[in-house]
């Protein structure tokens, strides 16, 4: 197979640390791809939190990355350029969405190739930029909900009673719209500025979380939650612990030692109430499952800001600040 000689524009980090300023903007050749991979001109990239916790270190004990210097992000979406040998489900000129894997990285850049296998078609209807926003940040949305707190998204189940916190965020704005596909009763909390726009996605019931009620997690209605899908960090098992209800789980997406010893416990006194550590796993299903519902108009992916690829450093910082409204993309 003939290899790439041109070269691409990208942004990579040399070392742990440095945040934004660690971002470097370099020339390197144009990958390509193996028998199973399909190389992408690279339309849209979303980051996540992971990205740039795996620069800080978060994940070192594991070897993340696998080496630098390192081009991270995993979510993007574009338009095949070129194709392996033994790719069958795509050809030159098809618009994809990806997920890459986190140990390599490879999406902060103009092409990137991708496994086949993790790629899925995305429909007309739908912008490059709403389709990168979903892999990680709606596959744990819709996992979470559908795989530990039990909803049906075609809204055939019980009705429930869902929490989702920093419901303005990219996992949390998901968890919200999906959770009412699934007939749930949604209390959500944010930050005041967001507490209109939280409400038009859906929720039934809003908390500000800088208010004592919102610190609480009360909801207005008085209702004990189901399941609770967490995506902040630092609120303690006591205050879930009161208002769940009596078999009641809390999905924690932000894992840290003190949360695994309140899991480990609950599990070894045969606790009713849980608190499940998850983690996303992506699979082409699952893109393919978001895509269909946004082309339907079902989901939508809101898109907090814009940025080129030359100014990747700021979407990291917009991203590290932790204050976006929904996702955050790059556009070489
Ligand atoms: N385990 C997994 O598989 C997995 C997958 C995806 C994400 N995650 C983790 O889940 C977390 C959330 O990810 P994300 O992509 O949704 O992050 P994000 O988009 O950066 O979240 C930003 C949002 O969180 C809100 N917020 C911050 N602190 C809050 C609080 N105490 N209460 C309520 N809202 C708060 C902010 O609102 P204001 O601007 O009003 O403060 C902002 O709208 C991250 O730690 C991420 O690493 C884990």
């Amino acid at each position: 197979m003939a290899t790439n000689t041109n070269l691409m524009q990208a942004s990579q980090y040399d070392a742990y640390g440095g945040g934004p300023a660690g971002l470097k903007h370099v020339q390197v050749p144009v990958p390509t791809p193996n028998k199973n991979e399909v190389l992408l001109k690279v339309e849209a990239i979303s980051i996540n939190p992971v990205d740039w916790k795996i620069q800080k270190g978060v994940l070192r004990a594991f070897f993340f990355p696998r080496k630098f210097p390192h081009i991270p992000c995993t979510d993007i979406a574009g338009e095949v350029v070129q194709i392996g040998p033994q790719v069958n489900d795509f050809k030159v000129g098809d618009k994809v969405l990806t997920k890459l894997p986190l140990l390599y990285g490879g999406g902060l850049a103009e092409f990137a190739v991708a496994s086949e296998s993790l790629t899925a078609a995305i429909p007309s209807e739908v912008s490059a930029a709403e389709a990168a926003a979903l892999p990680i940040a709606c596959l744990t949305a819709r996992d979470a909900l559908t795989q530990i707190a039990g909803l049906k998204l075609d809204g055939t189940g019980h009705l429930r009673n869902i929490l989702v916190t920093a419901a303005s965020g990219g996992v949390g704005h998901y968890a919200v719209q999906l959770a009412k596909l699934g007939n749930a009763h949604v209390t959500a909390t944010c930050g005041a500025r967001n507490i209109d726009f939280v409400k038009g996605l859906g929720a039934d019931e809003v908390l500000d979380y800088r208010t004592p009620e919102g610190a609480a997690l009360r909801s207005p209605s008085g209702r004990k939650y189901d399941a609770v899908i967490n995506c902040t960090s630092g609120i303690p098992w006591a205050t879930f612990d009161t208002n769940l209800s009596e078999k009641g789980v809390v999905v924690d997406l932000t894992p840290d030692g003190s949360s695994l010893m309140t899991s480990a416990l609950k599990k070894l006194t045969f606790s009713k109430k849980k608190l499940v550590p998850f983690f996303v796993n992506v699979k082409r299903e699952g893109l393919e499952y978001l895509l269909q519902l946004v082309k339907e108009g079902k989901l939508k992916s809101v898109i907090d800001s814009r940025f080129s690829l030359s100014k990747a450093e700021d979407a990291w910082s917009k991203s590290i600040d932790g204050h976006a409204t929904g996702k955050i993309i790059v556009e070489p």
